[in-house]
This record gives C-alpha cells, sequence and structure tokens, in this order.
C-alpha cells in the first residue's frame, strides 16, 4: 500500500461518516456556497462578521439566517427586528451579543413617530445589562406635582411647533411614583444599557447619550446547531428552498481528495 494512501483513506472515512451522521447533502454543489461563506465580511465599520449576518449585495443570504439581513451603506450597519430599524454598534460572536441603537431616536429624543420598541424574541433576548427607561410626553402640567425629585428628567420636544413637557423615569423610580403619568399623552420604552439608566443630570445630553449608547441583546440563530457544524469544518447558512435555518456547508469529499492530493504532490 502506498505510504501516503493510509491518511487519505482515514479522512475519507472521517468525512463520510461525518457526512453522513450530520450533513447527508454535502457535494461540489456546496463547494462554492462553502467557499463564499467562509471569509468574514465588514459592513459599513464592523469588521469581521460572519453567520448569522449576510447583507444584500454584500454577502448572499444563504450564509446568514433570515433574521440577520444588515443595510451596509450608511455610517454604521442597519437591521431590522419587527419593523423597527436598529443602529448597530457592536458585534460580539463569541457571547453572540449586539449592541444596537434605536434609529429612529439617533441624535433626538422627539422622532416623528412616537412608538414602543420592540424586538423579535425567537432570536432575541434582552441581555440582563440591558433595562428600561420610560420616556412620558406630552404632559399636562398638573402631572409634574407627583415628581419624586425636582425635575431632573424633564427634557423637551416641540410637538406640531407647541412646546410639550415630557419626562423619563428608569424602572426604580417609576414604582415609585404615582399612576398619574397616564395622563401624558404617549409613553414608550425605550431600553438601555443598566449603568447608564441613573439620569446624571437635568441635561437632556444625559439622557440622549444614554440612549445612542444602545443596549444590549443576545440572539439565538439555532447557535448550537451552528457550533456543531462549524466543529466539524462547516460554514453554517441557511437553505430558503428547504425552509431550513441551519444547513452546514462544507467541501465535497472529492474537493477535499483532490486538497490532499495536492498537498501530497508538493
Ligand atoms: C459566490 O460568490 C460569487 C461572487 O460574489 C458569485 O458570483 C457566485 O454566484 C456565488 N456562488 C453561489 C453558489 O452563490
Ligand atoms: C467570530 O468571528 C471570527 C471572524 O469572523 C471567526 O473567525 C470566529 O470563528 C467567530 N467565532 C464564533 C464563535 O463564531
Ligand atoms: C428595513 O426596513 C426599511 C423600511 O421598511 C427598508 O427600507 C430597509 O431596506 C430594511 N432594511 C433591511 C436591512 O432589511
Ligand atoms: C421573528 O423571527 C422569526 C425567525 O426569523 C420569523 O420567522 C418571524 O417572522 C419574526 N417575527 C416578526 C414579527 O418579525
Ligand atoms: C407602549 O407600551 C406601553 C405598555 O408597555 C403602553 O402603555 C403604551 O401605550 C405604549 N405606547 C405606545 C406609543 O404605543
Ligand atoms: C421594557 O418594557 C416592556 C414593556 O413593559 C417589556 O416588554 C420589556 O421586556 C422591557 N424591557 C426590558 C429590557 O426589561
Ligand atoms: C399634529 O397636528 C395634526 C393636524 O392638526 C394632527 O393630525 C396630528 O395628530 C398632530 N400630531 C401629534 C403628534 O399630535
Ligand atoms: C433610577 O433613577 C434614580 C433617580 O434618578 C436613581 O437614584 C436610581 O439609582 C436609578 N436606578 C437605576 C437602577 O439606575
Ligand atoms: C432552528 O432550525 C430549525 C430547523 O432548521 C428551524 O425550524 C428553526 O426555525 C430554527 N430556529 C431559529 C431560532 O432560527
Amino acid at each position: 500500500m502506498h505510504p501516503n494512501l493510509f491518511p487519505t483513506i482515514a479522512l475519507l472515512l472521517v468525512i463520510t461518516a461525518l457526512s453522513l451522521i450530520h450533513f447527508p447533502s454535502s457535494s461540489y454543489a456546496d463547494d462554492e456556497q462553502y467557499l463564499n461563506c467562509s471569509q468574514p465580511f465588514d459592513c459599513a465599520g464592523i469588521k469581521d462578521l460572519s453567520y448569522p449576518f449576510w447583507g444584500s449585495n454584500i454577502r448572499p443570504s444563504y450564509c446568514g439566517h433570515p433574521a440577520f439581513e444588515l443595510s451596509c451603506s450608511d455610517d454604521a450597519p442597519l437591521i431590522n427586528i419587527t419593523f423597527m430599524t436598529y443602529r448597530v454598534l457592536e458585534v460580539e460572536n463569541v457571547s453572540r451579543t449586539l449592541t444596537v441603537a434605536r434609529e429612529d431616536y439617533w441624535n433626538t429624543l422627539c422622532p416623528a413617530t412616537i412608538v414602543n420598541t420592540t424586538i423579535n424574541f425567537t432570536v432575541f433576548h434582552y441581555d440582563s445589562a440591558t433595562t428600561n427607561l420610560t420616556l412620558y410626553y406630552d404632559c399636562p402640567i398638573s402631572t409634574t406635582t407627583n415628581l419624586p425629585q425636582p425635575d431632573t428628567t424633564q427634557f423637551g420636544c416641540s410637538v406640531n411647533d407647541t412646546d410639550v413637557s415630557n419626562y423619563y423615569f428608569n424602572n426604580t423610580v417609576l414604582n415609585s411614583i404615582g399612576n398619574s403619568w397616564g395622563a401624558c399623552k404617549y409613553n414608550v420604552n425605550v431600553p438601555v444599557l443598566e449603568s447608564v439608566a441613573q439620569p446624571a443630570s437635568s441635561d437632556s445630553t444625559a439622557l440622549q447619550e444614554a440612549i445612542d449608547g444602545g443596549f444590549l441583546l443576545g440572539w439565538d440563530a439555532n447557535n448550537s446547531l451552528c457550533d456543531g457544524c462549524k466543529a466539524t469544518g462547516g460554514q453554517c447558512g441557511c437553505s430558503v428552498a428547504s425552509m431550513k435555518i441551519v444547513i452546514s456547508f462544507s467541501l465535497s469529499v472529492a474537493t477535499l481528495m483532490e486538497k490532499k492530493g495536492s498537498s501530497i504532490s508538493n
């Protein structure tokens, strides 16, 4: 027996066994997808992204999870979660968390339409470092008599060219004040990091900075399936055709043997 043949056959057996257990569909067709998905990509200033992220014109959808499409043409990546657009400030792929800030609140406390934060709990969860601020808009003067401290948490907005009084509270304060805040026209919850939920000053800049600092979301894009795929040398992706979220692209056995063959002949 040719001495170089044994490792090749051993490799072949291992690969065949693995592909029978996990990924019976490994084939030549996978090669291109494997190669297309194997390089990390950059998006609007965030480097080295990989599964579950993808983005039109930058990374094929089969390299990611449908819920993790990024738009990379602004100064930060944008992601849509339940019809709301968020600015991605940071991605941590080991802990699988991302820091996002509401795009409609970016540099303003007075967005055109005042809506609650919604996230998709199928794929995201609030990290324990995240807490809510509740923002009350267009409050009647009488409401302010209930304030727990000098109105340190007031901020201004003009609604239809009329200046209105608005307030914000963290959960601690919210639990200790009366329900007269229901008299305000709108209230919304905006997540921030726990570490900045203590209003530093009466300056609304502190509030703006807290919101623009974003909040932490954990993600689950079938993480453990993807780990299993990577452990066997595969690249994670999805198949729209079969509606499967995590499929594993791997180099075909034939390609691996060609590679092995060329490294032997070197
Ligand atoms: C892989 O990427 C190249 C270049 O972006 C593209 O032309 C090709 O169609 C992709 N292959 C597959 C299987 O999508
Ligand atoms: C994190 O991303 C880097 C670069 O894309 C990649 O090499 C690494 O395998 C990723 N780690 C995990 C746990 O996904
Ligand atoms: C997010 O939604 C907006 C408005 O519906 C759309 O214009 C934009 O392309 C979407 N972005 C992504 C990354 O899907
Ligand atoms: C939440 O994410 C799941 C998985 O991607 C998706 O099927 C579902 O449509 C999403 N729900 C909303 C409201 O966007
Ligand atoms: C936001 O959600 C709260 C309940 O969590 C609700 O009282 C409030 O009316 C909602 N605000 C808007 C603008 O929908
Ligand atoms: C913020 O408040 C909303 C509505 O009460 C709730 O659904 C959400 O889980 C809260 N977010 C955090 C981070 O506690
Ligand atoms: C602003 O005024 C218009 C027309 O009077 C009204 O339809 C709209 O609801 C007002 N917007 C707010 C946020 O009150
Ligand atoms: C909430 O705000 C109050 C007063 O502004 C502050 O004393 C308290 O520490 C804050 N709580 C948290 C959890 O940040
Ligand atoms: C996990 O994968 C299964 C099978 O592919 C899929 O049905 C499910 O939606 C995936 N879960 C998430 C959170 O994407």
